[in-house]
């Protein structure tokens, strides 16, 4: 059992943004955010330990392949905010929606066109991995919505958390403006505090009235999440494998003239 700080209210206008009021609060086994943080601990370490994401962190990214795997992410986001949409209003969802500290499908829309250029839309697709991991989370919307907070849990909590690292490697690796494009799905403008905002979010999790069955249920598909995310991963590297050195090593314009068509 851990002692933690958490958060109990947000939105208390301090005349700027949201402030998270905190207070001590005892996290206990069966609580769900302690459940998932347990359950996924480790295909965390494998997901950590793929060859493409040990390669990102030690800045050994190739922009042709970073571009890819922002056009996965905007499949990825895409659908799973279409879903959140859809679910806001359902009580299984309603207390983790936070579109305006959370969404990235904006975000991501503008990283992939700062890319691929103002022709983006017809230059992109969605690879076979991150399709399969893009049609569970429709099923899951659709048919399961519950199911929904593991997959927003795998991703928004990842992002505020090793995401951050992510970024500064990339920034440096690739030589992207200072300026943040080509980054944005990095940047949570609203919000001030990963921290915080993860305490907050951890609390939310832990309001949803849920039964035992149904948290276990959640862990399974967290875990699930974190292994489509590798397949997305593995593929990534794959293609990696396909590029021709002398092609990156040459370093492609920032609107690349390989069409980048991940399929
Ligand atoms: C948490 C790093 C990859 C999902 C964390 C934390 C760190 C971290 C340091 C703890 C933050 C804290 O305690 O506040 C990394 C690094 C990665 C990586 C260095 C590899 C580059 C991933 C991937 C996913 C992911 C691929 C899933 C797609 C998560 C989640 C949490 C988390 C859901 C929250 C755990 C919890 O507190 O319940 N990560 N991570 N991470 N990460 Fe990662």
């Amino acid at each position: 059992m851990s002692v933690v700080k958490m958060e109990t209210a947000e939105s208390v206008s301090n005349g700027g943004g949201p402030v998270y009021e905190e207070k001590e609060e005892t996290l206990k086994p069966e609580d769900l955010s302690e459940m998932l943080a347990a359950g996924t601990k480790e295909v965390h370490e494998k997901a950590e330990n793929t060859q493409f994401v040990k390669d990102f962190l030690k800045g050994r990214i190739r922009k042709e392949l970073f571009k890819l795997g922002a056009v996965a992410l905007y499949y990825t986001y895409t659908a799973m905010e279409e879903e959140i949409e859809r679910n806001k209003d359902h009580p299984h969802f309603a207390p983790l929606y936070f579109p305006a500290e959370l969404h990235r499908h904006e975000a991501l829309a503008r990283d992939v066109k700062y890319f691929y250029g103002p022709e983006w839309q017809s230059q992109i697709s969605c690879s076979k991995a991150t399709q399969r991991y893009v049609d569970r989370i429709h099923q899951v919307g659709q048919e399961d919505p519950v199911l929904l907070v593991a997959h927003a849990y795998t991703r928004y909590m990842g992002d505020l958390s090793g995401g951050q690292l992510l970024k500064k490697v990339a920034q440096r690796a690739l030589k992207l403006p200072p300026t943040g494009e080509g980054l944005e799905f990095y940047h949570f403008d609203s919000v001030h505090s990963a921290k915080a905002f993860k305490q907050l979010y951890r609390s939310r999790m832990n309001e949803l009235e849920l039964d035992m069955g149904t948290k276990k249920r959640l862990v399974d598909e967290a875990v699930k999440a974190f292994q489509f995310n590798m397949e997305v991963f593995e593929e990534l590297e794959e293609i990696g494998k396909t590029i021709q050195e002398d092609v990156l090593d040459a370093g492609m314009p920032v609107h690349g003239a390989m069409g980048g068509d991940i399929s």
